[in-house]
Parts: C-alpha cells; sequence; structure tokens
C-alpha cells in the first residue's frame, strides 16, 4: 500500500504549502475541536482511499476519520456514514460540510449495512471503516449514562429509539443472567461476587444511577476506586459489559462482518478498530475465516496499535486495534 502523508490540523482546508511539503498524495485531516481520532496514520495508509472510489464510514461520529477520505476522495467520490446515535450524526453533518464528495448520512446501526446502502441506490463500496465503541462526547454527557465517573440516569443507549437501558437490565436480570454478562461480554472474573452484591443491593431499592452502581461494584470486589494500587477503575468491565448488552454490540459486529464481504468490490478495504479482546477476536476470526475461504487477503499479520506519542497525547488510542483485510476478486 502507498505511504502517503496524513497530517493532523485543526484548520478547514488544505494549505497548498501543507501539499506542496508532503507530495501531491498527502491526506490532510482536518480534527474537529475536541475530538482526535485514532490510528489516522495507519487508516489512511491501509484503506488508502482514492479519488472518486465509494467509501463507508459505518461510524462516522463526529466525522473524523471521515474528513480524512473526503479529502482522499476528493469531488467526484462518495462518502457514505452511517451512526446509530442522530446527536453525533448531527455533529458529523456540521463537521463535514464543506467537504467536495457527496455525502450521504444515515442514522442507522451499521448492522443494516446493506438495507442501509439500498435506501441510496449504492450496491458496492470500495472501502468500510467501523471504529467501534462510544466516542467522547457521548461519554461526557452525564445524562448519556455511560461514564461511572459522572453522576447520570443509568441509560447507555447510543440510539435513543431502542428501549432497553442499562438500569432495566442491572433491575431485571436474574443473579444468572447478570453474572454471565459480566464475564461473557467484558471478561469480568468477579462477575459472580458483582451480580450478587447488585441483587442485594437492588432488594432495598432500584439501583439507578451510575455513581451508585460504579459504588456498589466497588464494594463487591473491594477495591477502592482512589487507591493508587488499582489500574482501573474496578466498574470499567461492568460498564462495558452493559453498554454491549443495551447496545447488542456483539451482534452488530457479527452482523456487519457477515454483510461485508458481499458489499466490497474486488480491491476493496475492510477496516475494523477495536478497544478490547472480544471484539478484536471476532475480528480476527473472521478475517482469517475468509482468507481460508479465499475471500480476503488479511493486510495486518498483527493489529495495528497507537505509537507512544499517539498513546501519551489520547487516552482511547491506548486501546485500540486496527485490522484490515483486502477483498480477493471472485471467480
Ligand atoms: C468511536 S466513535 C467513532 C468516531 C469517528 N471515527 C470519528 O473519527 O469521529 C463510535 C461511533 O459509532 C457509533 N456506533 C457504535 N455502534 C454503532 C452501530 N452498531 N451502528 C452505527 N453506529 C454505531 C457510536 O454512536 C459513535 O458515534
Amino acid at each position: 500500500m502507498g505511504s502517503r502523508a496524513v497530517v493532523l490540523t485543526r484548520k478547514a482546508g488544505v494549505s497548498p504549502n501543507a501539499r506542496e511539503r508532503l507530495g501531491e498524495d498527502s491526506v490532510l485531516l482536518v480534527e474537529p475541536p475536541g475530538h482526535t481520532p485514532v490510528l489516522v496514520r495507519a487508516v489512511g495508509e491501509l484503506l488508502a482511499v482514492r479519488r472518486g472510489e465509494v467509501v463507508v464510514d459505518a461510524t462516522v461520529g463526529l466525522g473524523g476519520h471521515a474528513r480524512l477520505f473526503a479529502e482522499a476522495l476528493g469531488p467526484d467520490g462518495t462518502l457514505i456514514g452511517l451512526d446509530m446515535d442522530p446527536a453525533n450524526l448531527e455533529l458529523a453533518r456540521r463537521n463535514l460540510a464543506d467537504v467536495q464528495p457527496r455525502v450521504e448520512l444515515i442514522h442507522a446501526n451499521f448492522a443494516e449495512l446493506p438495507e442501509a446502502l439500498a435506501s441510496i441506490g449504492v450496491d458496492s463500496i470500495d472501502v468500510l471503516l467501523a471504529d467501534l465503541g462510544v466516542s467522547s462526547t457521548q461519554l461526557d454527557e452525564a445524562q448519556r449514562g455511560f461514564s461511572f465517573q459522572r453522576e447520570g440516569p443509568l441509560d447507555m443507549r447510543m440510539d435513543p429509539r431502542r428501549t432497553v437501558k442499562a438500569a432495566d437490565l442491572v433491575n431485571r436480570l436474574s443473579e444468572k443472567e447478570l453474572g454471565d454478562l459480566l464475564y461473557y461480554n467484558a471478561q469480568e472474573f468477579a462477575g459472580r461476587r458483582i451480580a450478587r452484591r447488585i441483587c442485594e443491593v437492588r432488594r432495598e431499592g432500584r439501583i439507578t444511577t451510575t455513581t451508585r452502581l460504579a459504588d456498589v461494584v466497588a464494594g463487591a470486589v473491594g477495591v477502592d476506586p482512589s487507591s493508587r494500587k488499582s489500574k482501573i477503575h474496578p466498574a470499567t468491565r461492568t460498564f462495558l459489559a452493559l453498554r454491549m448488552a443495551v447496545n447488542e454490540e456483539t451482534a452488530n459486529l457479527q452482523a456487519l462482518l457477515e454483510a461485508a464481504p458481499s458489499l466490497m468490490k474486488p480491491d476493496g478495504r475492510v477496516g475494523v478498530i477495536s478497544f478490547h479482546s472480544v471484539e478484536d477476536k471476532a475480528v480476527k476470526t473472521d478475517f482469517r475465516r475468509r482468507k481460508n475461504e479465499e475471500i480476503y487477503r488479511i493486510a495486518t499479520k498483527k493489529p495495528v496499535v497507537a505509537d507512544e506519542d499517539e498513546r501519551r497525547t489520547n487516552p482511547r488510542s491506548r486501546s485500540a486495534k486496527l485490522r484490515v483485510a483486502v477483498r480477493l476478486a471472485s471467480d
């Protein structure tokens, strides 16, 4: 793949000087205020978007990676962005208002990508990216209930049309169901203990807030979150497991991986950025299976991770892993 320079800037538009310095092939990525997309260099190099192609950003978020793609696509390209969070889709709309390609932003779950593409008359694509998980805007807003660091209702829905909230799971699932959910979604080895404690506490009244749940979990595992010894907050995995269940993240990813090969043109590139081992394993397993079936060539023998510099400046990048596969031509 080409080794194009990728430059992050906070200013809109491509400065002619930057182009001269970096070469015509360079890609200038305009960073939306307060948001730094992860692994931009590797995404730029491995997905290698060319002028006039059709690109799907399945998790357009704030439009960070999408701007990178827009620069490379030019006026003849098509950029399609999906997000199941309408608030983020609106931010993407603003951040992509001045780009050259045709832009289609769709409020949809990427599990329904084939239907979303059909709704705009697109049946095949050159590039697909999914940058999984939540965005900083979702984490930062207490009312969304994603963060144990901010007091808010136990909600965690990315799509407000969904009916089940985290509070429903915490207060209604049986002890066994809760323990399984914590273990299988987030590999929380203290899952049984946490589930038992949640069930004891909720007998005295519903657990309705993020901070209350975080305290219950910390009590169950006997770790003081403010202690210097605990590397991560003891409720980190519990919150991850609940978020995954509320948004059906494992099933969504499976559906996307399943649909991708039939949507990709020959030589099409598919990239997934995951943030925990359950997701990464699903991507690795899918890519390997399709390599054996001669549907994909794997472009990343090992997942690409952030370098020291990025890890220091963008904490979200620390657990990010990018895997890329290339669609082989079918006979
Ligand atoms: C990490 S952010 C993406 C950030 C984006 N790459 C950027 O640079 O601005 C993940 C986004 O994916 C969305 N999302 C997560 N799962 C989704 C799904 N199944 N379908 C559509 N959007 C999803 C979230 O709402 C969130 O906006």
